[in-house]
């Protein structure tokens, strides 16, 4: 398969890069905040029922989108059905990936300093320091905003070699460590003074919050994010894969690895930040496990090393997600308009690095950035609100209208099960991505937009 498109060079690669994709700082950053502001495991549980009967369904059906046309998202909607508006579908998902890069690759620059801060010390020292710490880092406006920079450059370094060198091998090495990693960090946490109680909080729902809708839309939000779906990118990741692979297996094993780096964070921040006095896990945004981890690496023996590991671990991590991101308006690019891959890259990353500023500088340097009038919210928490919670639900919505009544189920079958390709419940994924996606979403947007607008 030596197209120039590029493609995966094995099966296991295919599987590897997706994995990467969804991991990410969606997972160990975003998922425990999200937790903490939802109200702790009603949070979860809700997150988890998006995760098996919304997002699963709908990882299946953007693979299977992508292996059939063989294109970009936008391209990739034209190629099966021509002269209609569907690619619109894709538009919104290339949009999705550079609101969505503008604001990671400024979390992702937080990460990179703390490696820094967390090998030599500079992080230490009682809750308050370590939280005046964190404020002041993220005030601190060359630092952070070179720091964002550096994370585009890197992305889009590695971008311009194409789809299959680096991102294959990176992961292969550094998931399973990160697992490993992240199962000492839980089984330590565990075992802090005071620790039941935010296992309690972590594991036991409170009824009364899951009738928030809003709890809903955060964890339907989160759950796409996390997963990497709504935009497109598991469609440019299915366009390199070959017709001889296997898409539910690879879908499964991708959803389980994902769900379980989240739950293991979970089990790790909330522990930990139960056992340091007055924690209280709503207030923390996002710089709880920022503010929360270095508390626990102080409390291993040479904690200095494995706090600097988690933070080179975590920006691995990161940054095999940033690739993916910038990969759909690329692809786009390439495929749509027929440009290099140089200039497309080189396009689609400054434009982002332009969006990211506000991010970068909303985080108690700028005011205005920091509080927007009238939102209540800074810059970067209402990027990831616009495009988190609202723009890739409506993309997956649109993904699965797409696939369950105009390209239709039993089209889809045929391709998901090609050369014999191992399918579990076809019937069940029929009716997921027909009925429950498109209908569930839908009551989910729309209760939240009447909550929010107070009608
Ligand atoms: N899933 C990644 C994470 O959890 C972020 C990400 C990468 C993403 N590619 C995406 C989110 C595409 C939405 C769409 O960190």
């Amino acid at each position: 398969m030596a197209t120039e498109r590029g493609a995966w060079g094995s099966r296991a690669g295919f599987i590897l890069a997706a994995a990467g994709s969804a991991v990410g700082l969606g997972n160990i950053w975003g998922f425990p905040t999200q937790v903490g502001q939802g109200g702790g495991a009603a949070f979860v549980l809700v997150y988890l029922l998006c995760v098996a009967f919304i997002c699963a369904p709908i990882m299946i059906a953007e693979f299977a989108i992508g292996r059939r046309a063989q294109k970009d998202p936008i391209s990739a909607f034209e190629v099966i059905r021509p002269a209609t508006a569907w690619w619109l579908t894709g538009l919104l998902g290339v949009l999705a990936g550079v609101g969505i890069l503008s604001f990671y690759s400024v979390i992702a620059g937080w990460t990179i300093a703390y490696i820094w801060f967390t090998a030599t010390g500079a992080v230490s020292g009682s809750q308050e320091a370590i939280g005046g710490f964190f404020s002041s880092f993220v005030s601190n406006v060359p630092l952070t905003t070179g720091l964002t920079f550096g994370v585009l450059a890197i992305t889009a370094a590695i971008i311009m070699g194409g789809v299959r060198s680096g991102i294959e091998r990176a992961t292969k090495i550094m998931m399973p460590l990160l697992l490993l990693l992240l199962m000492l960090l839980a089984v330590r946490a565990a075992t802090l003074p005071g620790a039941e109680a935010g296992l309690a909080y972590y594991v036991r729902p409170d009824m009364s919050r899951i009738w928030d809708i809003r709890v809903f839309n955060a964890a339907l939000g989160q759950a796409f994010f996390s997963l990497s779906l709504g935009m497109g990118a598991m469609i440019t990741y299915g366009s390199y894969l070959s017709r001889r692979e296997g898409i539910a297996a690879a879908a499964i094993w991708i959803v389980l690895l994902d769900t379980s780096v989240a739950l293991l964070a979970g089990l790790i921040i909330f522990p930990a930040g139960f056992s340091i006095p007055g924690f209280d896990p709503s207030t923390g945004g996002p710089g709880l496990i920022f503010t929360v981890l270095p508390r626990l690496f102080a409390t291993l023996p040479g904690g200095h090393l494995f706090g600097a590991a988690f933070f080179i671990l975590l920006t691995m991590a990161a940054l095999t997600s940033t690739i993916s991101l910038l990969e759909v308006p690329v692809a786009h690019l390439i495929d749509g308009h027929g440009w290099t891959r140089r200039t497309a890259v080189l396009a689609v990353t400054g434009t982002t690095a332009l969006l990211a500023i506000p991010s970068a500088l909303g985080n108690g340097a700028v005011p205005f950035f920091t509080s927007l009038p009238g939102i209540g919210m800074g810059f970067l928490d209402l990027m990831a609100t616009i495009w988190n919670n609202f723009a890739l639900p409506v993309g997956g919505f649109l993904i699965a209208i797409f696939v369950g009544w105009v390209w239709r189920v039993d089209e889809a079958l045929a391709e998901l099960r090609a050369e014999h390709a191992w399918f579990p419940a076809p019937g069940l994924w029929g009716a997921l991505i027909r009925y429950v996606c498109p209908a569930a979403i839908l009551l989910i947007i729309f209760f939240t937009i009447r909550a929010v607008a107070g009608i």
